[in-house]
């Protein structure tokens, strides 16, 4: 592909010229498409200048510390520290109801840790790091701060994605944004120019702020993170199976802060409410909701029932974007 190719070569060439020669910059790793691409591509402009860190903030899914981080371990070339800040998190979290606080927080959090890791180095290298690279992609620009021009008005301003915005004047990293104007299809073309394997490049997307934003309410009350961990791999597993994974743009299921009436056995339950929700989209911007087979849902749902205790109801999102967002908050 010529014209990302082309980017590719002039993003390089950019970050060179912005980052000098003794400086130091930071990257944090999600494991996704889009930090990873970003950090590979920083990498292959400053080498080992470059220092990825990837956090574990309690909210992530299924095992994915160990999965991600032994793929970045053995697939790809980057040196990345891994620090576990569940604990820290999920105090900061507790009681807390409101969406757009928890994203605040957790971006809040982030930052710390950031800092943290930025202060660690600094005692290792003599020298502080300068920047701070992010995946951040054109629709989370303009879906957080429509740009002038754009013929969106304030009221556009959906979510407060976390990793838009700027830092704070206190943290003294500059940032680096080489996606910034690429929407996913084209992250994917980058990073198959530069050689991430194709199996991360086809990972569906993953919100920073993590299963936050899929547990409905207080994220630390009663089991719900274990309990969405467990649906959420055997939806997706099954959906890998069911050799579908590359026809769904984004699949997931969220727990809901409420008690349903069921009867398994002999015994009549007061069990948790999960639903899951699959979507096709070209760019998150818009969505349609994914249609599955009978067959799919019946056995899915038994799979979950049968599986996860704590489960007596599950649902199924059948609600587009707009007027719904992707996520449930
Ligand atoms: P929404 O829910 O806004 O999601 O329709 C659109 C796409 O963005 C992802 N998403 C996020 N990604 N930080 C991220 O990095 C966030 O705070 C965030 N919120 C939503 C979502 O998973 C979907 O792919």
């Amino acid at each position: 592909d010529w014209k990302m190719q082309d980017v590719l070569e002039e993003e390089i060439k950019v970050i060179k010229g912005l980052v000098g020669p003794d400086e130091h910059v930071i990257c944090a790793l999600s494991g996704g498409v889009d930090s990873t691409v970003a950090a590979t591509l920083v990498h292959k402009a400053i080498g080992d200048r470059l220092h990825c860190v990837f956090v574990d903030n309690g909210l992530l899914r299924y095992k994915e510390r160990e999965r991600v981080m032994s793929t970045f371990q053995s697939d790809l070339h980057l040196p990345v520290t891994c620090i576990d800040a569940s604990e820290q998190f999920l105090s900061k979290l507790k009681g807390v109801k409101d969406p757009e606080m928890k994203r605040k927080i957790i971006g809040r959090e982030f930052i710390c840790i950031f800092d943290y890791f930025a202060e660690e180095l600094e005692e290792k290298l003599g020298k502080r790091p300068t920047f701070l690279v992010q995946g951040t992609l054109y629709p989370d620009v303009i879906e957080s701060c429509p740009p002038p021009g754009s013929g969106m008005t304030h009221s556009h301003t959906i979510k407060s994605h976390h990793n838009v915005g700027g830092l704070p004047k206190e943290m003294k990293l500059k940032l680096i944004e080489p996606l910034k104007l690429l929407f996913k299809d084209e992250v994917r073309k980058m990073g198959n120019i530069l050689n991430v394997p194709e199996s991360f490049l086809k990972r569906h997307p993953f919100p920073g702020p993590g299963l936050a934003v899929r547990v409905l309410g207080d994220v630390t009350e009663g089991n719900a993170l274990e309990i969405l961990r467990q649906v959420d791999e055997i939806f997706i597993q099954s959906i890998k199976e069911a050799g579908l994974y590359d026809s769904i743009w984004q699949a997931f299921a969220v727990f809901l802060p409420v008690q349903s009436v069921g009867v398994q056995g002999d015994q009549r339950t007061h069990s948790h409410v999960v639903v899951l929700r699959a979507i096709t989209s070209e760019d998150g911007m818009t969505a349609d909701w994914y249609y599955f087979d009978h067959k799919f849902l019946i056995d899915v749902v038994s799979k979950i029932c049968n599986n996860v205790r704590g489960v007596n109801r599950v649902c199924q999102d059948i609600t587009s974007k707009p007027p719904a967002t992707v996520e449930w908050e």
